[in-house]
């Protein structure tokens, strides 16, 4: 199959390069310019495991190649994927669908024999039938059918993610289409991976559902922690005795800092203001997306009184900026609600992450980055851990705490045992934990 993919953000890119792994060849395509050269000499402008060499492996091989032109993309293309951003509306909260319709002119006047468009960026339930709207209206004689093909890859497993997923849906109304997309996903077809065929409109909404509930999940956590915290209780234990329920399911129960990244809090944005457009209100949402705020402001107070009540004047060393590991992606992350409001209360910050100080030098002011973990502890009064990245957890506890001013941890993604920190001689705060 030959597929030309519109769009090299992160799914776009990720898209394009296992399409091509599984066998077709993609031709991925993007207005911005730098970008496209960028991937042409081989640099991957995202932080994600295996991307790079997937990359090369599947250039080298060509069947994947990049470029700012979409006829040359679409010349002889049995699929169009539309993988462009889909950001919140400033003003509103809705998905900003502009890059989409744009994308969807472009295609319409590029179309030559029956074509399958598909989007995989997620977008709002009716946008397919838009998008259709939009190609008839430019090309009444075109023959295409729009397909709904959510992604359901999380940033740092992505590859895998899309390669091993546990399920595909694809929301269509063609049967041609449908022969189209069995065979672009037929490596999954022969593992027997479940490809759900539905309607356009459930596929759009199935991918907001997805996101929403594992959103409520994670928020569900994180109350059940400051639960656990008022009763001495253990919410990683609570966690496992209700996962190992498989109604439940172990999965999404870690409790934190609060969900941040760039999926959840627009994703859920978004599908909040279509159930109030159409008057069906998500109310449980609505709760889920304020609770969530509400925590990521929270963990600043909760860093102050761990420090004794007060962070004037102290210098706190923060592990870890972006929204997760193994990605160097700082939308909506924990961090840039924290680290301003204990500047705001007098501290000063140095920080360290492996892969997003680069990306974190647009969102901060007046803190200092160090080289690793051990230069950010350095002479510390506390340090914060907002990101669980591996090489945090395996620090030199024994060495950190000959670093630091005071032994003070603040462990927000609760890597260490409580016990062994308390042996340590270090007064130690994690999330829900004795
Ligand atoms: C998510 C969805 O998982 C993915 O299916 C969708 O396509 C895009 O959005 P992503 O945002 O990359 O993926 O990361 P994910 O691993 O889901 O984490 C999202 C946020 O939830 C992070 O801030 C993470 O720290 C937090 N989280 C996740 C928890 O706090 N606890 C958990 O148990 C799991």
């Amino acid at each position: 199959m030959r597929v030309a993919m519109i769009g090299t953000g992160y799914v776009g890119l990720v898209s394009g390069v296992c399409f091509a792994d599984f066998g077709h060849t993609v031709v991925c395509v993007d207005k911005d310019a730098r970008k496209i050269d960028m991937l042409n000499q081989g640099q991957i402008p995202i932080y994600e495991p295996g991307l790079e060499s997937l990359v090369a492996k599947n250039v080298s091989e060509k069947r994947l190649s990049f470029t700012l032109d979409l006829a040359e993309a679409m010349a002889g293309a049995d699929a169009v994927f539309i993988a462009v951003g889909t950001p919140s509306r400033r003003g509103d909260g809705h998905a900003d669908l502009s890059y989409i319709y744009a994308a969807a002119e472009e295609v319409a006047g590029l179309m030559d024999g029956f074509t399958t468009v598909v989007t995989k960026s997620t977008v709002p339930v009716g946008t397919g039938d838009e998008i259709e709207a939009i190609i008839k209206k430019a090309r009444p004689d075109a023959d295409f059918c729009v397909v709904s093909n959510p992604e359901f890859l999380r940033e740092g497993a992505a590859i895998d993610d899309f390669k091993r997923p546990d399920r595909v849906v694809v929301g269509l109304n063609d049967p041609r289409a449908e022969t189209v997309m069995k065979q672009l996903y037929r490596p999954l077809y022969l593992n027997e991976t479940p490809i759900l065929f539905t309607n356009r409109r459930t596929s759009e909404l199935i991918k907001y559902a997805a996101n929403a509930f594992l959103a409520t999940k994670i928020t569900f956590i994180n109350e059940m922690a400051d639960l656990c915290e008022k009763v001495g209780a253990n919410v990683q234990e609570v966690s496992r005795g209700i996962g190992l329920d498989g109604r439940i399911g172990k999965k999404f129960l870690n409790a934190g800092p609060g969900y941040g990244g760039s999926c959840f809090p627009k994703d859920t944005l978004a599908v909040v203001k279509t159930a109030q457009d159409v008057g069906a209100p998500l109310r449980i949402i609505e709760a889920v997306e304020q609770v969530n705020k509400d925590r990521k402001k929270s963990m600043a107070q909760k860093v102050i009184a761990a420090c004794g009540g007060s962070v004037d004047g102290k210098s706190i060393a923060v592990l870890g900026l972006a929204f997760k590991p193994n990605t160097d992606d700082m939308r909506d992350a924990p961090s840039l609600d924290i680290i301003p409001a204990l500047q705001a209360a007098g501290a000063s910050i140095t920080a360290f992450d492996p892969e997003s100080m680069g990306e974190a030098k647009h969102h901060f002011k007046d803190i200092t980055y160090a080289d690793d973990s051990y230069s950010c502890i350095d002479r510390a009064d506390a340090v914060v851990i907002i990101t669980e990245w591996d090489q945090f957890r395996a620090l030199d506890l024994t060495r950190m705490k000959a670093a630091l001013k005071a032994p003070i941890i603040i462990d927000l993604r609760n890597i260490y045992a409580p016990e062994e920190m308390a042996a340590k001689g270090f007064q130690y705060t994690s999330i829900g934990r004795p």
